[in-house]
């Protein structure tokens, strides 16, 4: 056999078996690159003869011509094979049954800040959040608790341990900090706002977790509260009455909703109440709106003027309004669920029962959903 036929035959041999289409073109760099075998003997042809040049031209012509042909081949049978074992294996095979999806729940106490948030929104009001492990100073001193009254143990308080200062942080025990926070937010850019002619009011929500060390159907060490904080000049009791009022028939999807203001005491506000809502408790479950029973919904009043000083204000120019709902405590009033433990409890079935779809609007609000 000539070099030539011998080149050609070992070359095509390897072309039929390459494996796959790198090991094809590492051949044809072999064979045809720059400096392949092939390119190598088309070199040559200038260092022949004319006569030589005649016979040896198309012979090692023809050599790269069937060789390149060869690769092409191989090339587009190795791709074809390659796209038919793809089509094999994502085949879609629509006899099978759907494989089941498990969907997650919204969990109720989710549902129903949603459900507030979107009723307050619709008020004017904004979201304000503050940190869930709190100083003395913000969750009672400037909140106008007095130092070492009985008012501290009231909320059966955890207290973490003496850091390097020796002060005593806690787990905050109700969302009402964050009132101070944004009142003294308010009093460090109070002078920049007059001076520009706008003096906005603190209109906020502060939905958030509490802490306190209590357990039974109704108490958890971790529960949801939702604190409500109006500060403008000239406001009343008659501003917070028709919030609330508003709030409830909302929320509860009922028409307006006979309501009571009982006196109650809470450190921070002077006059403080607690506000009733007419319900119905004659079935199993409570109904709001209806019936002539009385059910404490929420604790509010108009806030201390001591607060407002503790924060910088002058009550003689700012007045407000502060309430302080449980969120967790609303949703088993509207969906019915007796024990507040469960909620907190993670079992998938209760969730299964008492969660949302996902993505649910709230039916409660006309603007927003
Ligand atoms: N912080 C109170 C509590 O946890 C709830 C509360 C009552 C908040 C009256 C208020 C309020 O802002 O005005 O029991």
């Amino acid at each position: 056999m000539t070099d030539l036929a011998q080149l050609e035959a070992d070359l095509s041999g390897r072309i039929a078996v390459a494996a796959d289409v790198a090991a094809l073109e590492a051949i044809r760099v072999e064979a045809l690159g720059k400096t392949g075998a092939i390119s190598e003997l088309l070199k040559t042809l200038g260092r022949m003869s004319p006569d030589e040049r005649r016979t040896e031209g198309p012979k090692i012509n023809g050599l790269r011509d069937a060789v390149a042909s060869a690769i092409a081949a191989r090339k587009a049978a190795l791709e074809a094979a390659e796209l038919d074992a793809r089509l094999a294996s994502e085949r879609v095979d629509l006899s099978l049954p759907p494989r089941p999806e498990r969907k997650g729940r919204v969990h109720p106490t989710m549902q129903v800040l949603d459900e507030m948030i979107a009723v307050f929104a619709d008020m004017g009001f904004s979201l304000a959040e503050g940190p869930d492990i709190e100083d003395d100073f913000h969750n009672f001193t400037a909140l106008n608790f007095p130092p070492r009254h009985p008012a501290r143990e009231m909320h059966d308080t955890f207290w973490l341990p003496e850091d390097a200062r020796g002060e005593r942080k806690v787990l905050r025990t109700h969302t009402s900090p964050v009132q101070i926070r944004t009142m003294q937010r308010l009093n460090e850019k109070l002078p920049a706002w007059i001076a520009n002619g706008q003096e906005p009011p603190i209109r906020i929500i502060v939905p958030g977790r509490t802490y306190r060390s209590d357990s039974d159907a109704t108490h958890t060490p971790m529960f949801h509260q939702m604190e409500g904080l109006v500060i403008d000049r000239a406001i009343h009791m008659g501003h917070l009455k028709w919030t609330l009022d508003q709030f409830i028939a909302r929320f509860f999807e009922t028409p307006a909703v006979e309501s009571r203001f009982r006196p109650h005491h809470f450190p921070f506000t002077e006059p403080s109440a607690e506000m009733d809502v007419k319900c119905d408790r004659s079935g199993g479950d409570v109904k709001i709106g209806q019936g002539n029973d009385w059910m404490e919904v929420v604790g509010c009043g108009m806030v201390h003027p001591n607060v407002l000083r503790n924060c910088g204000l002058d009550p003689d120019q700012w007045q407000g309004f502060a309430f302080g709902f449980g969120i967790d405590r609303l949703g088993m009033l509207k969906y019915g669920m007796p024990d507040l433990r469960d909620m907190f409890a993670s079992d998938v079935r209760w969730l299964e029962h008492y969660g949302f779809s996902a993505f649910q609007a709230p039916n409660t609000s006309t603007g927003l959903s």
